[in-house]
């Protein structure tokens, strides 16, 4: 009963945390990213997806009708960039959205083109660049139905002669969990939140909110609570590995926020913890659950495929805590003798299943808990 690879949480890396539409977003620059996947040692650790986000098309399709790049930022075109991507045994992502364009730039009356109308040509187009992920956005929808919208492109990459993961994104405002799951649309993760940014405040509002979605989420089928912002600067480190556990014990996606080519070694250490990303790719394919949240701990505990049980414990608040969790409150059974993993120590110890800790202001400490 092997669970493929394909139904994880996907991994990878989008460039819109980094340099939203600024001109550094370019070939150069994500080919040095590819090249950094295999350099730093991310794509060992799992991680697999180099995605290009909004600004990459030019202002017009072309004569007959389809998008084509920008040829400023790229001028080899997208098959060709995705050509050096699958090189180096990486996936390409590309972005459109489910309007008639998509979201930058935000104010004028220009925009560049979106998929609506257009899924048909447009998901060929994807197929014919080689394209293996699409990330799909909800900007200038002219309110037609989501789920019609969404199905529309759902239907046209099936398609489209190629398999394409269908990241959906329209920032949880249709409560996409109790539909985007299911046929007809069955896309591989679906936003549950407005955009994150780099801070302490935007991450824990945006964890509140997916935390509690854990019943919707399965194998293919993910919640997303945006993409990752470590190594930008505007948290601490404590506070970009309370980010990347409580995202991994969410079993959200991880893509990789910030521009690898630049990356400081105290984020890369956080990125490449092997055991945090194991918890999120664990094949038994279930989100964590919040069984506590109170005084500003929250406990998430998350059942894993060899029978045990990863816990995060988390003190969204700025003073020091000592917590104590029983083992009754993991689920374990009193009595027990346990293997407790520190995931950010790397050490074991026996225990009874139970953890006790003091946790500094917006720490985390995760644990894998065996038998
Ligand atoms: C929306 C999305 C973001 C990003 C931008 C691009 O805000 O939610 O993730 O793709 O559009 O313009």
């Amino acid at each position: 009963d092997e669970t493929p690879s394909a139904a994880l949480p996907q991994m990878g890396f989008n460039n819109w945390n980094s340099t939203h539409c600024r001109a550094e977003f370019d070939e150069a620059m994500i080919r040095g990213i590819a090249d950094k996947f295999i350099s730093l040692g991310l794509r060992d650790a799992g991680y697999q997806y180099v995605n290009i986000d909004d600004c990459w098309a030019n202002w017009q399709r072309d004569k007959d009708g389809r998008l084509q790049p920008n040829p400023k930022r790229f001028p080899s075109g997208i098959a060709a960039l995705a050509d050096y991507i699958h090189e180096r045994g990486l996936k390409f992502g590309l972005y459109s959205s489910a309007g008639t364009s998509t979201c930058e730039p935000l104010q004028e009356n220009r925009g560049f083109p979106g998929g609506l109308g257009h899924e048909k040509e447009d998901a060929k187009t994807f197929a014919s660049w080689h394209v293996d992920y699409l990330k799909y956005d909800n900007c200038n929808n002219q309110k037609i139905d989501a789920k019609k919208r969404y199905t529309a492109m759902a239907e046209a990459l099936r398609n489209s002669g190629r398999q394409i993961f269908y990241s959906m994104c329209e920032w949880g405002e249709n409560k996409p969990w109790l539909w985007a799951g299911k046929d007809p649309v069955d896309a591989g993760s679906w936003r549950t939140t407005g955009d994150i940014s780099d801070n302490y405040a935007s991450m824990l509002k945006i964890f509140k909110e997916n935390v509690v979605l854990d019943k919707y989420a399965s194998l293919g089928h993910w919640n997303d609570p945006d993409m990752l912002e470590v190594g930008n600067g505007g948290m601490t480190d404590v506070e970009y590995r309370s980010h990347f556990s409580l995202w991994s014990i969410m079993a959200a996606p991880l893509l990789i926020g910030t521009d690898l080519r630049t990356i400081k070694p105290d984020a890369l250490k956080i990125l490449l913890n092997k055991d945090v990303i194991a918890i999120d790719q664990d094949p038994l394919g279930v989100q964590g659950k919040q069984v506590r949240d109170a005084d500003g701990i929250h406990v998430i505990v998350k059942p894993l495929k060899d029978g045990g049980r990863a816990v995060a414990v988390f003190n969204e608040g700025d003073k020091a805590k000592a917590v104590t969790v029983t083992a009754a409150e993991i689920g374990l059974k009193a009595g027990g003798s346990y293997t407790m993993r520190d995931l950010w120590a790397h050490t074991d110890a026996k225990g009874d299943g139970s953890i006790k800790t003091t946790l500094g202001p917006h720490a985390t400490v995760m644990y894998r808990i065996s038998q």
